[in-house]
Order: C-alpha cells, then sequence, then structure tokens
C-alpha cells in the first residue's frame, strides 16, 4: 500500500505586488529583489484576510479534483507558522469551513518544512491503516507581520495617500525579510492504494542548535507579559533571519537530503524526473540544482510570481507542474525544503 496525490489545489489572495510597489513604501529597488532573490511579484492577501481562508480555497478544489466531497476526508494535517490564532490552530477553523464530519485535525508547525513534514505524517496515518484519505495544507498570510500597517490602501491602489518618511524608514529596516514573502495556500489530498504509484522514501532532519538564525523572538511565553508595544514598536514582531547562514544551510544541507532519499531507493540523482524545491530565493533553487548537476528542466520555480509562501510553496508548485503537464505517469519526483528551525529533509514521490 503506497500513499498517493490524488488531488491538489491552490488557494491565492487576488492583490498582486510588485517589486515597484513596494519601492513605493520604503528603500528599495526592482532591481535589488530580482536580483537577489529572483521574485518579480508575490500575493497580498485582504486585510481580514487569514491562512485558514487562503486554505480553505486549496482545499475545497484539491478535495474536488480528487474527485471527492469533503465528507470523504478522515483527517486533516494544517502546516502553517501564520494561524489564524495562537490558539486554536486552524485545523478546526478550516473543519467549520468546509463542513467536514468530526475527523481529527493535526496543526504542525515546521515553516517552511511544513508541507515536507506533513507528508510524512500522511504517509505514516495512511500506512497505520486508520485512515483512508487524509487532507494537507499548506497556507500563510504573512502580511500582517509587516510593518506597514497604514499603508495598505495605498499599496493595493485603492488610495493614493503618500507614505511619509517616519514610515519609509520604519519599512525600510525590515526591508531585508518583508520583500521576499507573500500570501497563498497549496493542498492535496493523498490516498492509500496499491501498486508502484505513491510516497516514499521520506528522510527529514531537524537541528535545534540553528534555531536562532531564523525566529520571531517578541512574542514569547517565557516572558511576562508574552508581548509588549514596545516589543510591537520595536519591530521585534517581525521575523529575524541570518539570511548568509539560512543560504549557506540550504544551499548545503538540501542537496544531502535529495541525495540520502535516491540513495534509500536506489537511484541515481540523475535518475530523478523533477526536484521541486522549497521556494525561498531563486539563488538557493538555481545553487541547489547544479549542486546535485541537474539540468534546469528539471528544477522548475514560480518564486517570480509568488515570492516566499513558507509552507505553502511546495503544494502550489505541484499543482502548478500538474496542471502544466509537468507531472506525467511514471516521473519519479522528489521534494525538498529547508527553513526555521533547522527543519530540512526530502521526500522522493512516484506520479
Ligand atoms: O524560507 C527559508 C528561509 N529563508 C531563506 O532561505 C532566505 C535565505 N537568504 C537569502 O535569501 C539572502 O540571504 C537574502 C535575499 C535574504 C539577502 O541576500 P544577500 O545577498 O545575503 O544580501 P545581504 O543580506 O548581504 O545584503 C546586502 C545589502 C545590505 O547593504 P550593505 O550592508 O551591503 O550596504 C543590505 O542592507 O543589501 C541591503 N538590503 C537591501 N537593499 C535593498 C537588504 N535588503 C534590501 C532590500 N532592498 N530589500
Amino acid at each position: 500500500m503506497r500513499s498517493v496525490i490524488t488531488g491538489t489545489g491552490i488557494g491565492l489572495p487576488r492583490h498582486v505586488v510588485t517589486n515597484q510597489d513596494l519601492a513605493r513604501l520604503m528603500d528599495t529597488s526592482d532591481e535589488w529583489i530580482r536580483v537577489r532573490s529572483g521574485i518579480q511579484e508575490r500575493r497580498y492577501a485582504e486585510p481580514g484576510q487569514g491562512s485558514t481562508d487562503l486554505g480553505a480555497i486549496a482545499a475545497r478544489s484539491a478535495i474536488a479534483d480528487a474527485g471527492l466531497t469533503p465528507a470523504d476526508i478522515d483527517a486533516v494535517i494544517f502546516a502553517t507558522m501564520t494561524p489564524d490564532h495562537l490558539l486554536p490552530g486552524n485545523g478546526p477553523l478550516l473543519q467549520v469551513a468546509l463542513g467536514l464530519r468530526d475527523i481529527p485535525t493535526f496543526d504542525i508547525r515546521q515553516q517552511c518544512s511544513g508541507f515536507l513534514y506533513g507528508l510524512e505524517m500522511a504517509d505514516l496515518l495512511l500506512q497505520s491503516g486508520r485512515y483512508g484519505r487524509v487532507l494537507l495544507v499548506g497556507a500563510e498570510a504573512h502580511t500582517p507581520f509587516m510593518p506597514w500597517h497604514l499603508a495598505w490602501d495605498t499599496l493595493i491602489g485603492q488610495s493614493t495617500r503618500e507614505i511619509t518618511e517616519a514610515e519609509r524608514a520604519e519599512n525600510t529596516l525590515s526591508r531585508d525579510r518583508t520583500v521576499l514573502f507573500g500570501d497563498g495556500a497549496g493542498a492535496v489530498v493523498l490516498e492509500a492504494r496499491d501498486g508502484a504509484q505513491g510516497l516514499g522514501p521520506i528522510q527529514l532532519h531537524t537541528d535545534g542548535t540553528g534555531a536562532g538564525v531564523l525566529t520571531m523572538t517578541g512574542v514569547s511565553f517565557k516572558r511576562r507579559p508574552f508581548v509588549t508595544h514596545a516589543q510591537i514598536q520595536a519591530g521585534e514582531t517581525i521575523p529575524v533571519m541570518s539570511g548568509k547562514e539560512v543560504f549557506k544551510a540550504a544551499v548545503t544541507l538540501m542537496p544531502q537530503a535529495v541525495r540520502e532519499v535516491c540513495a534509500m531507493a536506489s537511484l541515481e540523482v540523475a535518475d530523478l524526473d523533477l526536484l521541486l524545491i522549497h521556494q525561498a530565493n531563486l539563488r538557493i533553487i538555481e545553487g541547489v540544482q547544479k549542486a546535485l548537476g541537474l539540468p534546469a528542466e528539471k528544477v522548475p520555480h514560480n518564486i517570480e510570481r509568488y515570492g516566499n509562501t513558507t509552507a505553502a510553496t511546495l503544494p502550489i508548485l505541484f499543482h502548478e507542474c500538474r496542471a502544466q503537464g509537468l507531472v506525467r505517469p511514471g516521473m519519479k519526483v522528489v521534494f525538498t525544503a529547508l527553513g526555521s528551525g533547522l527543519h530540512w529533509g526530502a521526500a522522493l514521490y512516484r506520479s
């Protein structure tokens, strides 16, 4: 019995925000963002639209794509680092939004590796025989941590108000991170099936000594109170990142993980048909591709259009590859990701 992806869907907010739009808010440029990250535009959620809303759009279409109805789903795994609330998680909210039965919902938080960890969990649930159909969702609404609280209307063309110099200076303080992120969701339905098609092997890793290189320190239940006005003012509710360290880890550890799953499956890396890499930076994607000696056409990317959507990048990319006919029966596809934790790994999928 193998775990087969029988349906995919995506949920993208309608506001397209270009690099030029962001340059109106802070000291940055289209050239800097394109050259350093490959990103040209990203989507921003409506004010009030959360990761559960985006995840529900993706989930509904994944369930329909699988030829199922919400009543057929036996368990949900929801991966996000930007939940609607600190508690409860998005799982029960998605259950209500979709009208799911009384089934278990699991909320997981492995950030950029959330979808990959979700694949492992879904596979284990299905292999246990206790669940027949698992819905896995990766969804993010990053925009609420961005500091331009007063500039949304200007950014989405609903106001002509110019940004003040003070706002511009404040926005510029976090430009190394904010320009990279976008909002969006992807979902897949996995079902247990007989045959050669399906997931595995999967290899996951965690190195908590790297927890500090990508973290959000401004909300902490080690402190009383757990968040203060001063911290919000100081921008401590925006993730902090040692960009270069994450970059180095990504271009080293993702190729290692891909080699590991290939070795576990007695495959050569060159035998892979598609390598789907977490979309954080085009330079990272190209670095991993070159480290593994794969041709560019086997490593599709969409970071140009969506930026980094954290737990949503892999399911959005997989959905688009299927829609474009890039995923054909009998192919060997590998998913790989690395992110805050540090968590990373790779998963082989025979389509
Ligand atoms: O999803 C998983 C987690 N995230 C990642 O995988 C991201 C990994 N890291 C990266 O992608 C890259 O390190 C970044 C894109 C974040 C940064 O690229 P970099 O080549 O490492 O640039 P840098 O941090 O060395 O910054 C170079 C310069 C700095 O100016 P000075 O100090 O050299 O004068 C920055 O202040 O670029 C400046 N800068 C900007 N300039 C214009 C930083 N952000 C911006 C910006 N616009 N948005």
